[in-house]
């Protein structure tokens, strides 16, 4: 990717960006996190230094890697420089299950520079919305983008599958293309962390790429191999084989459901755009949402 030179001639001015008087929300990060080997064992996407790659104790570059460089990758087709369509595809989702539902705290798992994250808390500014991913340099950007765009959000360097958030301390957790990028070992551990920091009550929502490879046609398995070997997306054929509902159930969830939803910009409460066939690609994503 030629981003990261476009990157590096600007780091020290975006450093100085990053540095936020006053903030609404805050950033944690913890410089003994053992980033799990399924992210640092190769540079997923084959961006440069991946999402935890940190040079220094004020960076913010793989931020601003990831930042531009999901716009390009996406080609502007999940919203365009916010890049937020599956955050507000989450929450119609929520709409359309939980009409009334209005949470007070919110949890979204790796968030990578909140692009969903700040879509999903726009929904609800009452509520305090917390976010997470595994790379200090990645929550500094995240947090000064969410500053700059005046949505409060709280962000820690953490792994989802072992938090340091109390149990039930959440009433909505979610993820938005999270799932594909862990391991089959680390999919189990992940929904056990949701249950436990779930209030009862509480919903845990998690979006998905929007198939099933029992569903695909021989062009679409192809198309995912070549991401799986030339994109190093090693765990995206396990997640699309993955059997969710199993997961859910297995961590203690009710109330499952596990199907597409349409890709939206707004989300409407009481939508009816859930459980219909996947349109394809960034007109649907597969939902896995199920009720402690
Ligand atoms: C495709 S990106 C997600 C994009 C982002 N959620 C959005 O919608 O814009 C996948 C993210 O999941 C994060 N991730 C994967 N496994 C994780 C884990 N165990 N703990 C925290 N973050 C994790 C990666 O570091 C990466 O930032």
């Amino acid at each position: 990717m030629r981003l990261a030179p476009v990157v590096d001639r600007q780091i020290d001015e975006l450093m100085d960006l990053a540095e936020i008087e006053n903030p609404k929300g805050s950033v944690r990060v913890n410089p003994d996190l053992e980033v799990p080997r399924y992210i640092s064992a190769q540079d997923i996407h084959r961006m440069p230094g991946n999402y935890h790659g940190t040079y220094g104790e004020r960076d913010v570059r793989q931020g601003a890697v990831f930042d531009r460089g999901a716009v390009v990758y996406q080609m502007g087709r999940n919203g365009g420089y916010m890049n937020d369509i599956r955050g507000h595809t989450i929450i119609s989702h929520f709409f359309s299950r939980w009409p009334e539902g209005k949470p007070l705290r919110i949890l979204d798992m790796g968030c990578t520079v909140g692009h969903s994250t700040l879509a999903i808390a726009s929904y609800f500014p009452e509520a305090e919305t917390h976010a997470l991913d595994v790379g200090a340099g990645m929550m500094r950007y995240a947090h000064a983008r969410a500053e700059r765009l005046n949505i409060p959000v709280h962000f820690s360097q953490q792994n989802a599958e072992c938090t340091d958030f109390e149990d039930e301390s959440f009433d909505l957790i979610t993820s938005s293309a999270m799932l594909h990028e862990t391991s089959g070992k680390a999919l189990p551990n992940i929904f056990k962390e949701c249950h436990r920091l779930l209030k009862p009550g509480g919903v845990m929502a998690h979006l998905e790429v929007p198939g099933r490879y029992d569903e695909m046609d021989t062009w679409s398995r192809i198309r995912g191999d070549y991401e799986i070997q030339y994109n190093y997306e090693p765990f995206w054929k396990g997640a699309i084989t993955a059997d969710f509902d199993k997961l859910c159930k297995d961590a203690g969830f009710n109330d499952i459901a596990v199907g597409y939803q349409d890709a939206t910009v707004k989300a409407e409460r009481g939508n009816t755009q859930f459980g219909g066939p996947s349109k394809g690609v960034h007109r649907s994503w597969l939902m896995i949402s199920g009720v402690k």
